[in-house]
């Protein structure tokens, strides 16, 4: 079993992520911190503990940051609903957070692993920043950061910046300037592998978990065309089947300032870093084996 930790913003895509981590026999999900993002962190840190509970899984949820290091803090309420959680309601669970912060538990799961963990964040990298500023004595227990976020072309908040690097530029410049080996899942592939209808009408025949996936897609589907991107499942897809996908290392720089504020600059020619590379980038995915696995996995999880 691959240990893992997950550092999310749920946001529903970030849901279908922590479903499949809490459900796959393959990943020990060790824990999961929350950060402010798609809403604010009390909000994030509410929908990880209610899907920790829908599933009846005891993996501890530690609250991370509030806002990002230096950027104001803007939601994206819009596309996941207020919540975060579209107009999904969950049952009242009595689960609170573990009283250490984001960073705390982070630093304590990884110093007490007896081996080196993944560390996967779908969200924005603050809490991964401020690990790493802290307590860089950490760093040989990651063994690596599979990381949604970023584009080699484009982006989804502005023309040049993903949403979790523009949320907050200068924890992903401080994760990508690291040295620890980094798997870049960016919009070149998630914008890629589409949930098609057919999925999603697949979905509400798969129990429970299936029905709330489905409901909260739905919701999901009103800002979208032409199929359901689930950008953060990409993390786990490729976690477990890097054989849907194709990936080539680049350097990758990010853009502080000015109107691509948030864009990650891969070093596509080798013109600025030369041969030096610092992520391996997701260029491609088999978008029908995405479909078929995310089924299977859906299929399996039991509430
Ligand atoms: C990313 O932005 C968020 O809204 C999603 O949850 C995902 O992590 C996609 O750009
Ligand atoms: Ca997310």
């Amino acid at each position: 079993m691959e240990p893992v930790l997950l550092d999310t913003d749920p946001g529903i895509d970030d849901a279908a992520a922590i479903a499949v981590a809490i459900n796959d026999p393959h990943i020990d999900l060790q824990l999961i911190t929350t950060v402010a993002g798609n809403v604010t962190v009390d909000k994030t840190t509410r929908n990880a503990l209610n899907l920790v509970s829908f599933f009846k899984a005891g993996i501890p949820v530690a609250a991370g940051a509030e806002q990002p290091l230096i950027k104001p803090f803007e939601d994206a309420a819009r596309i996941h609903g207020e919540s975060g959680m579209g107009d999904y309601v969950f049952p009242k669970y009595d689960h609170k957070p573990i009283p250490q912060t984001a960073v705390e538990a982070l630093y304590t799961t990884l110093k007490n692993s007896p081996v080196p963990m993944t560390l996967i964040p779908t969200g924005s990298y603050t809490n991964i920043a401020l690990l790493l500023a802290e307590h860089p004595d950490v760093k040989p227990k990651i063994k690596r950061i599979i990381a949604m976020g970023g584009a080699l072309h484009g982006g989804n908040m502005t023309s040049a910046a993903e949403f979790n690097v523009f949320t907050d530029p200068e924890a992903a410049e401080i994760m990508y300037q690291s040295g620890l080996p980094i798997v870049m899942v960016g919009l070149d592939v998630t914008m890629k592998a589409l949930l098609t209808d057919e999925t999603l009408a697949q979905l509400g025949q798969m129990g429970p978990a299936g029905v709330m996936l489905q409901k909260l897609f739905t919701h999901y589907y009103q800002g979208h065309e032409g199929g359901i991107p689930v950008h953060d499942v990409n993390t786990l897809a490729y976690l477990l089947h890097p054989e849907f996908y194709t990936t080539h290392p680049y350097w990758i720089d990010i853009q502080l300032n000015g109107p691509a504020v948030g864009a990650t600059i891969a070093d596509i020619r080798g013109a600025y870093h030369g041969e030096k590379t610092n992520a391996n980038v997701c260029e491609t995915i088999d978008a029908p084996a995405f479909n078929a696995w995310f089924l299977r996995e859906v299929a399996q999880m039991q509430t």
